[in-house]
């Protein structure tokens, strides 16, 4: 893993950019995505930049299950506020909150995977080392499943809903296997909070315990860190 280290959240949103347009000047067609505070910074860089994504496709890592696009809470929401309404891509998929076939979503979303094959995964990481939303316990190998989220990753991201209890419990998220096929891979992390968990991930054996080690694996992770969730490591 190429470790970065920078001052604080906007160095490395700055960076991340510079990763995301290093990939396009490479010819990138099609990009995974993130939602969460993490990679703010890196889509305001990128929203700011004039990098052209109308010949790209972004597949999103993950959605709640319940939530559909009008509702402010999904990350469909989220990624048209925050990339897609200033930075328009050719296509952008994110699984469908509001099929209830968790069967016929997770097959669905697999086969545009599949057609779509990631030439950059952007990722953030959780306190408990989940990428995407494949909690601790995840297969290695696992593809896009219906996860019931943790009691941790709930209580985290209840800061973007107005009571704990709105947050959905269950979400479609892409497996590891499919983010461990991603040509190229950056991991953000900004914060103390998030210290213990990118120990567990450069440091820490490979373990479904902290689904993040299995990044250890890929061999080409880009990780951005800022000093205070760099504060753990040796
Ligand atoms: C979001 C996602 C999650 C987040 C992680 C960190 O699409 O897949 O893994 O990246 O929960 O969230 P933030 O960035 O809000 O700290």
């Amino acid at each position: 893993m190429k470790l970065i280290i920078v001052k604080d959240q906007n160095e490395g949103g700055q960076k991340g950019y510079e990763v995301f347009k290093a990939a396009k000047d490479a010819n990138a067609k099609v990009f995974g995505l993130a939602t969460g505070s993490t990679p703010l910074t890196t889509y305001a860089a990128i929203t700011a930049s004039d990098l052209d994504f109308t010949d790209a496709t972004s597949v999103n890592l993950d959605e709640y299950v319940g939530l559909g696009e009008k509702d402010s809470q999904s990350y469909r929401y989220f990624m048209n506020e925050n990339l897609f309404s200033k930075k328009p891509f050719k296509t952008s998929y994110l699984p469908n909150g509001l099929e209830e076939d968790a069967e016929k979503e997770t097959k669905r979303y697999d086969k545009i995977i599949e057609e779509n094959p990631i030439d950059l995964q952007i990722l953030g990481i959780g306190k408990n080392g989940h990428i995407g939303f494949n909690e601790p316990g995840t297969a290695g190998d696992s593809l896009t499943h219906k996860v019931h989220l943790t009691e941790s990753t709930i209580k985290s991201n209840a800061r973007f809903f107005e009571n704990e209890a709105d947050v959905p419990n269950y979400a479609y998220s892409m497996g590891i296997g499919s983010i461990m096929k991603s040509k190229k891979i950056l991991l953000e992390a900004f914060g103390e909070s998030k210290a213990e968990a990118i120990k567990g991930m450069i440091e820490g054996p490979v373990t479904e315990d902290v689904p993040a080690s299995f990044l250890q694996n890929h061999d080409d992770v880009t990780v951005i860190v800022d000093e205070a969730a760099a504060s753990l490591l040796k």
